[in-house]
């Protein structure tokens, strides 16, 4: 069952067109046009501003379920541990606002950017972590626990503003950009699938009991909670990172994902979310 629905999907994808290849290198400016287009075309019931919403953006069914389990949502203890945490002054004295300002609802918005001095893509989870050590803290784990509580209460604070990455014109910045697109189109793993194969060519088909989503908007809502992740923790906490859900994502095509925070993922992620800008954020959210 597994392998099969995997053939057709191997077979489907090499067959598609490559939105993102062309051997002219495309601007940024233009490569989100045909990004957004492209899905603008392929899901003509979806508005533009519901691609923020994953599989529940372009299947009703799912959307409903969704719908309901919004009402009491799972992941609001976690933003709830997030500022809690926030609050919290570190052994020095000092907190998380004198890195990240005291306007918490700035900060979702201000990330992933290019750092023009340290010449890297910083994103949230990082700059939380470097707060944390420039301030004699110790680092918290990447993928889950505190770290993603913080990140989902900075989310959740910053709903509602629109994502607006910005690829600088600088060439260490474009070759950053144009790393996390190569990322984003290049075949991996055993199954040797792209994640523009699942997420662009057969997005809105089913893989097993999955719904593929449109890769457009879809690192708006990180951290999410997964009930599949709650399910795996002893405590029930089933809050993960964007990249834990890109690590995530690779070992599904049998690839050895990449550590969070790498320079890969961090430029996947600046590629990524720059698609989908115009969207608004909406962090923290549930998924399936
Ligand atoms: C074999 C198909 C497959 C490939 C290849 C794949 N994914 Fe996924 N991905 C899934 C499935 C299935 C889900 C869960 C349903 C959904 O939201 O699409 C998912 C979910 C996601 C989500 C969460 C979306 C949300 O709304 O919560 C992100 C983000 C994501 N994938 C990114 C990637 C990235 C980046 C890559 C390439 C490194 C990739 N995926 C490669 C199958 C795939």
């Amino acid at each position: 069952m597994k392998s099969r629905s995997m053939n057709i999907l191997i077979g489907l994808g090499t067959a598609a067109l490559m939105l993102g290849s062309a051997t002219v290198q495309a601007s940024p400016a233009e490569d989100l046009k045909a990004f957004q287009a492209y899905f603008a075309k392929k899901f003509p019931d979806t508005q533009f501003a519901d691609f923020n919403n994953g599989v529940y953006s372009i299947n009703e069914s799912f959307r409903q379920q969704w719908e309901s389990i919004e009402e009491f949502p799972p992941y609001e203890t976690f933003v709830e541990k997030g500022e809690e945490e926030w609050n919290k002054p570190f052994a020095n004295g000092k907190g998380y606002a004198s890195c990240f300002g005291e306007d918490v609802a700035a900060v979702r918005g201000f990330y992933p950017h290019w750092d023009v001095k340290r010449e890297q893509v910083v994103t949230l989870e990082g700059e939380i972590n470097r707060c944390r050590t420039e301030n004699g803290e110790k680092a918290l784990k990447w993928k889950v626990g505190t770290l993603a509580h913080l990140s989902a209460y900075i989310s959740y604070e910053g709903r509602g503003q629109k994502i607006n990455v910005v690829i600088p014109d600088d060439p260490k910045a474009m070759a950053a950009y144009e790393d996390g697109k190569r990322f984003f189109y290049a075949k991996r793993g055993q199954l040797n699938l792209a994640c523009a194969d699942c997420h662009v060519y057969q997005s809105g088909q089913h893989i097993r009991a999955d719904l593929l989503s449109p890769a457009i908007g879809q690192t708006s809502g990180f951290p999410v909670f997964r009930a599949k992740w709650s399910g795996k923790s002893k405590s029930g906490d089933g809050m993960g990172t964007l990249h834990r859900r890109y690590g995530g994502c690779n070992k599904q095509v049998r690839a050895k994902p990449f550590k969070p925070q790498s320079e890969q993922y961090r430029n996947l992620e600046f590629f990524h979310t720059y698609m989908g800008n115009g969207l608004e954020w909406n962090g923290a959210s549930y998924r399936k």
